[in-house]
């Protein structure tokens, strides 16, 4: 109706098409971007709802505020029915993303091979179950530890040439040389004393620092387990006994043990604690430099110092300690010539165990 007052565009079948047919495009978009366009095109700059509004300035007054009205809830609805629709997709492209960016961990790769706990882990394991067979409990400590939980307390005194031997690596915190990487598990002795009364018998597992060159034997960083037995009447011959039945309950029929005499300033008297070489069953090879046994570790008679320090009256309390290399355990236990392979993650010694 080219000349009616009321511009054609303006009739309800008209505004009913252009609602019909923005609804339609809302509905039929499949994306984001397509929810954008068909929004443009009706509600944009060039859209047709603006083309209506351009024409309400022809309209007479009351026609134009009713119309104008009637434009206004249209573009309402249809803005609302386009955010709906953004919303909806909006959620369906994100399920799709995190979909598609999924990462299955428990899918295995073709050739791959599900991982193991490390060798020195499951000897760990063995051995502190070992021990709690044996009625002792595990305990732990920090490996980042006080040079006097280190040293002095355990009768080291800083000009000590012991304390020479261990070699440490310092960590720059506090006093220079007041805080260190433990060279040895021995200050958890110590600081179990000090959290709890006798009668103590317990493991302390853990890994050690020390500034040595690797060889077949050592490495810089390795494991120890600490033990520690505080009692009324504990003598030598306990400590003997233990280590005598760990030997054969850890290594089997096999496998002997011997202590010789030894110095620690922590113990008095003190052993070392040497078992056949299970590489050449006690004949003599590289690992054991010939002589046929392996030093596990130290051990002895808990020093009254030591006790004193950490607030336990020697004259009430006597003890035992030891300390053995886990890897060096490991070493023996698995036949293992060179211990630097622990280390290496070489697949071929990796998945062995
Ligand atoms: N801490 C000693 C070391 O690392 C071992 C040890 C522990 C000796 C307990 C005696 C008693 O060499």
């Amino acid at each position: 109706m080219p000349d009616s007052p009321h511009p054609a565009a303006f009739d309800d079948q008209a505004v009913a098409a252009v609602e019909a047919h923005a609804t339609a495009a809302l509905a039929g978009a499949r994306t984001v971007e397509e929810v954008r366009a068909a929004q443009a095109e009706v509600l944009g700059k060039r859209g047709s709802l603006t083309a209506f509004n351009a024409a309400l300035g022809s309209l007479p007054p009351a026609e134009r505020k009713r119309s104008g009205a009637r434009l206004n809830e249209l573009r309402a609805r249809l803005q609302a029915r386009a955010d709906a629709r953004r919303a909806e997709l909006e959620q369906v492209e994100r399920a799709a993303r995190l979909e598609a960016e999924r990462l299955d961990l428990t899918e295995t790769l073709p050739g791959a091979r599900s991982g193991s706990l490390s060798l020195i882990t499951q000897t760990q394991d063995a051995l502190e179950d070992t021990f709690v067979g044996m009625g002792f409990v595990v305990a732990e400590g920090p490996i980042v530890e006080s040079d006097w939980h280190s040293f002095d307390a355990l009768n080291i005194p800083k000009a000590h040439p012991a304390r020479s031997g261990f070699d440490t690596l310092y960590v720059d915190w506090g006093e220079p040389e007041s805080t260190l990487l433990r060279p040895h598990t021995s200050p958890v002795q110590i600081r179990l004393m000090q959290s709890q009364p006798p009668p103590i018998y317990a493991v302390m597992p853990g890994r050690v620092y020390r500034k040595d060159t690797p060889d077949a034997r050592h490495t810089p960083s390795f494991s120890q387990i600490e033990g520690l037995v505080v009692d009324r009447g504990i003598t030598f011959g306990d400590l003997a006994g233990t280590i005598d039945t760990f030997t054969k309950a850890y290594f089997g029929p096999t496998i002997n043990a011997r202590l010789r005499p030894a110095y620690f300033p922590f113990t008095e008297p003190s052993a070392e604690f040497e078992i056949t070489c299970s590489i050449c069953e006690g004949a003599g090879c590289r690992t054991c430099s010939q002589t046929g046994w392996i030093e596990l570790g130290g051990c002895g008679m808990v020093h009254p110092n030591v006790f004193r320090a950490a607030g336990v009256d020697p004259e009430v309390w006597t003890g035992f300690a030891f300390g053995f290399g886990i890897d060096r355990l490991a070493q023996m236990r698995y036949e293992i010539a060179d211990m630097r392979v622990l280390a290496d993650n070489d697949l071929r010694f990796v998945t062995q165990f």
